[in-house]
């Protein structure tokens, strides 16, 4: 869907113009008394009486007031809670508390006053460095993805009529000097919103809609739109390569597999070279172990590693990060046609190394294990792989939290901080060595399935037997991608997690 733009601008209260201005109160009651006594001197014939018992500044709480003298036609007062428990995830679920409003007032135009310098303040030590820049991020982030909705196959004759969409919103201070900083910080949300959009619409488009050519074309034209080099490998072309396992998915189905290699500034090594490898399985019904009828819908999602992937290659490219980043994408679907994929059958991977299919619907690492190989011939100082993997993972950890693993301390604590900051958090899981034997195959170098327990971690372990001489971070987003309902500024579907995730990385990335 079309994104709404964020910009800056600076401006009174009462001269900011738009049809619904968000004002933040804080719950501490100096504050909260003072802003009170502000709104009511600045807006003097408010519509609603406003006091202490109709709103109280907690989290989440909100109250439009209609002001009868000023440039906007609503108000809309925002509870932030007590600034001892600010953050700027805070402030993203603040913002998009705004956002909805606005969409359930019908209200195009949204701007978001600057939080109160003086709570700000108070609430210095939460924050890093550059804080005013990190706050409109904050809030450009939580109102923009809140404002996501997948309405594009919604048309006028079945009743579920579309709402207003949200087209611009701006984020106002009074300060020339915050305006500097606001306006950086506006930016970057920006970027990673289109992103994260891109990602989104990926995820949540039908499998009839995105299968693996017409995802690889999606790629493509995201490539040229946003300038970074696109290459898709055919079906031949994956056979020569001896992609076993892409080709052994992809059987059963009437749809020819694609490689998907995208390249972001392939002449500057000198900072180092980041591959990232997303799942691209665009329907997974299982294949012949197939699943259960209930949910199977949702594993048109099962392509949001791929998705993630390419929205982050969009972001980089357009930011133009000074790093050399490649995004490798095996695509297929995993169908049950009747030259598909059977338990017991044994693939040659790309690397030369075979494996048991015990179960056609562990069939993401089978296709990693290609990508991973192939990804040792750009000499990646860091690789990491994001796929949708295990339902094991989702069991362990919910929707709040990626599964993490890998064989780089140093990276996976960098990620976690990433994560910490974008509120995309991750959890590691242990790669303990005992968990390698319950991959053992007779007949084969692994086994595509570990057996009842530690899904998760078998699945790691399986993936480890593939990777190549360099670090390596693997991100289970198997909860964190696909959401059930909605949650804040991440609605129900596809929730686009990774990108903004992996930009924060690859911003404070140094080669080490
Ligand atoms: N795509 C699924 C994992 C998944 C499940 C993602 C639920 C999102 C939500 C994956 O291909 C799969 O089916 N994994 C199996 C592995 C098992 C057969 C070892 C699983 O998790 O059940
Ligand atoms: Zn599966
Ligand atoms: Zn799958």
């Amino acid at each position: 869907m079309p994104i709404p733009t964020l910009q800056a601008y600076r401006s009174t209260l009462t001269s900011a113009k738009a049809d619904v201005l968000a004002y933040f109160v804080f719950e501490d009651s100096d504050i909260f008394k003072r802003q009170i006594r502000e709104i009511k001197r600045q807006f003097k014939d408010l519509s609603t009486p406003l006091s202490a018992t109709t709103f109280s500044g907690k989290e989440q709480e909100t109250q439009v007031l209609y002001p009868g003298h000023s440039a906007s036609r609503k108000l809309l007062l925002v509870g932030l809670g007590k600034t001892e428990k600010l953050s700027l995830e805070k402030l993203r679920r603040g913002a998009s508390a705004a956002a909805k409003s606005a969409r359930h007032l019908k209200a195009p135009v949204l701007a978001i006053f600057e939080p109160a310098p003086q709570a700000v303040m108070k609430a210095r030590p939460h924050f890093e460095e550059n804080i005013w820049e990190n706050i409109a991020t904050a809030l450009g982030e939580g109102s923009v993805l809140a404002a996501y909705k997948f309405d594009k196959y919604l048309t006028s004759s079945n009743g579920s009529k579309k709402t207003t969409r949200l087209k611009s919103v701006s984020v106002i201070t009074e300060d020339t000097q915050r305006l500097k900083d606001i306006s950086l910080g506006i930016a970057y949300a920006q970027l990673v919103c289109e992103g994260t959009y891109l990602a989104r619409d990926l995820e949540n488009a039908p499998g009839n809609e995105i299968f693996p050519e017409s995802l690889a074309r999606r790629a493509a034209e995201a490539g040229k739109k946003s300038r970074f080099q696109v290459t898709i490998l055919n079906e031949r072309k994956i056979k020569q390569l001896g992609m076993g396992g892409l080709l052994g998915v992809s059987q059963g189905s009437a749809k020819p597999p694609r490689f998907i290699i995208m390249e972001h500034n392939r002449s500057v090594k000198r900072k180092g070279t980041i591959v990232l490898v997303g799942k691209g399985v665009t329907f997974d019904s299982g294949g012949i172990s197939i699943k259960p009828a209930a949910g199977m819908a949702e594993m048109k999602m099962d392509m949001s590693g791929a998705a993630a992937v390419i929205g982050t290659m969009q972001v980089a490219a357009r930011m133009k990060l000074p790093v050399h980043l490649v995004g490798l994408i095996p695509a297929t679907e995993n169908l049950l046609g009747g030259a598909a994929l059977k338990p017991g059958d044994i693939l040659t991977h790309h690397n030369g190394k075979t494996s048991e299919v015990d179960n056609t619907d562990a069939e993401g690492r089978l296709i990693l294990a290609d990508a991973l190989s192939y990804a040792s011939k750009y000499k990646p100082d860091l690789v990491i792989d994001l796929a949708t993997l295990t339902g094991a993972c989702v069991v362990a950890l919910g929707h709040y939290a990626t599964g993490m693993m890998g064989t780089d301390e140093d990276t996976m604590k960098r990620l976690r901080e990433s994560g910490e900051r974008t509120y995309e958090r991750v959890w590691q899981l242990p790669m303990f060595e005992e968990y390698e034997k319950l991959v053992k195959s007779d007949v084969a170098d692994v086994k595509n399935v570990g057996g009842r327990w530690a899904g998760a971690i078998t699945a790691a372990m399986f993936l480890k037997k593939f990777i190549g001489e360099y670090k390596w971070v693997h991100l289970d987003i198997a909860g964190t991608a696909i959401m059930e309902e909605a949650q804040d500024y991440i609605p129900k579907g596809g929730s686009g997690v990774g990108v903004r995730l992996l930009i924060d990385l690859l911003r404070h990335w140094k080669k080490a």
